[in-house]
Formats: C-alpha cells, sequence, structure tokens
C-alpha cells in the first residue's frame, strides 16, 4: 500500500523522526531552516499531511493557496492560534493538537518565570556571570517570597491544573478564572473567580494558562495591570499576544509590579527589547515544552493522531 506523504516543518527528537520514516514517504527538514510563506504553500501542494509546529503560520490565505491536496495538519504544539481554524474546517482540512503530554513541563517552566521574577534571577544571573558581583550584605539583592503568597490562574484547563499543583507545593493559596467552575476534586480547594476583574485583586502572581483567541487577545493591559495587587507578579508561558507589552513595561516600570517571568512574547522569535532592558523581568525564549520527554510526547501524540486520521477514523486530538 502507497504510504501517504508527510511533511515534517520543523526538526524533531531522532525516535519521531524514525517512527515518521517507517510509517509516511516523509519530507524532513534536515537543516531545520524557517519556511516562508510561500515556501510552506510549496511544500505543503506535495503532500497529503503536515505536521508543523507554531512556528508555521496557516491563515486563510496559506490554507487558500495549499489547494485541496493537503488533508490535515497534525500539530507539534498544544496551541493552535497559528492556524486559521475556520478556514481550515472551510477547506475540509483536518486539524489536530497534542493536549496534556506538556502540560508538566510548562508548568515546571511556569514555577521557573515565577521564582526567576520573584528572586530577581535574571539580575543576580548577569550578576555572576559578569563579573560584576563584589558586594554583599542583607540588604542586597531582596525579592519577594511566594511562601503563603496567592497564586492566580488564568485558564485552569490542563497546564493550569499542572501549575496550581505545584505552586501548592510552595505553601501557595490557589485562585482561578475560568469559562466553568471545575468539580470539587479537580478544583482541589482552589478558589473559583467568576470575572476575571475578581481574579486580578487577589493574584499576588498572576500565571497565565489560556489560549489566545480574537476575544483575549491583550487581555491583560493597562486597565486589568491596574486591578492587579500593587507589587503583584505577572507569568506568562501561554501566549505573547494575551498582553500588551506596552502597558506591561509601563507596569514593570512604575513600580505597580515586582516583576514579570516571560517565557512568551509576541514577536518570536527576538522578544521585545523594551522587556529586555529591564532589570525586573526573567525572559526565557519559548521553551515551555522542551524537555526531551515532553519532546518525545508531543512528536509521538502527533503521529498517534495521523495515524488514526489515515486509518480512516477522527482523531481524538482534532480541533477542525
Ligand atoms: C505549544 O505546544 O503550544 C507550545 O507553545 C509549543 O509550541
Amino acid at each position: 500500500m502507497t504510504k501517504p506523504k508527510l511533511l515534517i516543518t520543523r526538526k524533531l527528537r531522532p525516535v519521531v523522526e524514525k517512527r515518521a520514516a517507517r510509517d509516511y514517504d516523509v519530507v524532513l527538514n534536515h537543516d531545520d531552516t524557517v519556511f516562508s510563506s510561500e515556501e510552506l504553500i510549496s511544500a505543503c501542494r506535495k503532500v497529503d499531511a503536515v505536521l508543523p509546529c507554531h512556528s508555521e503560520h496557516f491563515s486563510a490565505e496559506v490554507i487558500e493557496a495549499i489547494g485541496p491536496g493537503l488533508k490535515i495538519i497534525a500539530n507539534h504544539s498544544v496551541g493552535t492560534d497559528h492556524v486559521d481554524l475556520a478556514a481550515a474546517k472551510a477547506a475540509g482540512v483536518v486539524v489536530t493538537n497534542t493536549p496534556d503530554v506538556l502540560s508538566d513541563a510548562t508548568a515546571e517552566i511556569a514555577m521557573l518565570c515565577m521564582l526567576g521574577a520573584a528572586r530577581r534571577g535574571a539580575e543576580g544571573d548577569a550578576m555572576v556571570r559578569s563579573g560584576q558581583w563584589t558586594f554583599w550584605s542583607p540588604a542586597f539583592m531582596v525579592g519577594r517570597q511566594v511562601t503563603a503568597k496567592r497564586f492566580g490562574i488564568l485558564g485552569m484547563g490542563r497546564v493550569g491544573q499542572v501549575a496550581a499543583d505545584r505552586a501548592r507545593g510552595f505553601g501557595m493559596e490557589i485562585h482561578y478564572h475560568n469559562r466553568s467552575r471545575l468539580p470539587a476534586h479537580l478544583e482541589k480547594g482552589a478558589i473559583f473567580h467568576n470575572t476575571l476583574e475578581s481574579l486580578l485583586g487577589c493574584s499576588d502572581v498572576l500565571s497565565l494558562h489560556c489560549p489566545v483567541t480574537v476575544d483575549n487577545a491583550g487581555i491583560i493591559s493597562a486597565r486589568t495591570l491596574a486591578l492587579l495587587p500593587d507589587r503583584a507578579i505577572v507569568v506568562n508561558t501561554a501566549r505573547g499576544a494575551l498582553i500588551d507589552e506596552e502597558a506591561l513595561v509601563a507596569a514593570l516600570t512604575s513600580g505597580k509590579l515586582f516583576a514579570a517571568g516571560l517565557d512568551v512574547f509576541r514577536v518570536e522569535p527576538v522578544g521585545n527589547p523594551a522587556l529586555a532592558a529591564l532589570p525586573n523581568v526573567f525572559l526565557l525564549p519559548h521553551i515551555g515544552s522542551a524537555t526531551e520527554e515532553t519532546r518525545d510526547a508531543m512528536g509521538m501524540r502527533a503521529l498517534d493522531n495521523l495515524d488514526v486520521f489515515f486509518a480512516g477514523e477522527d482523531p481524538g486530538d482534532r480541533v477542525a
């Protein structure tokens, strides 16, 4: 039987590429070069399936230009904001993602961002690394302790729930806002807020764990930042577009916020130079799911979705 033709847009873990090559007529990107829109369109026209990352953008125009040959976009990501789902649906292209398998890794990065921000990790690292650590005093590099503080979660989905568990380990009180309240066995005593405004008012640390949509882009703005307790900490391991970065810079500069820990930005790669210039920001380059275990699991999950699709069934992780 002829194997379906599969394009894998970025370099994946060897075990994943090996399985893909066994089961598909696979086109790999050995050099891990980033596709332009034109290159993406041209490469996708030649295959039945594509396994992309969030770095490839499938806008309505791109999907239309690819045409009818492409049957499935099996994402190597839980986020699907890089794909116009309505356009894919209208074009009859199935779209899947990789939920669950990256929740632990992403929640770990949220903790790193929280602690890096609260304990001035970026400043301390830069000082020691640059040879400028020439002084010590009890008044030196004093940060904020998270123990017994309130951890506010926007988006209590899979990642948010694991982040809550990790924050409980630091003795934090968990608050959350979500479209709907969780059942008690998932809530585990966390305090539900039925409005964002109510959550913000009691978030000593605000951690974002919701997908970005047209409705919530820029939800963390000058108005909503003002509702946080003074000297709060903002953590974002979800998507950069959730935050108005100019407003965040202003809140960090004025002292309204103590610090921020950010793994994601509006412009990626690169980030935001105005944020990078501030000492009270702990920065990472979108590595929330970048562990060996999780990258393997994401690749396998994307391949599982393809296998189910090409067996003529509906993949469990179908989002369009
Ligand atoms: C995701 O899975 O959405 C992560 O951000 C990595 O792409």
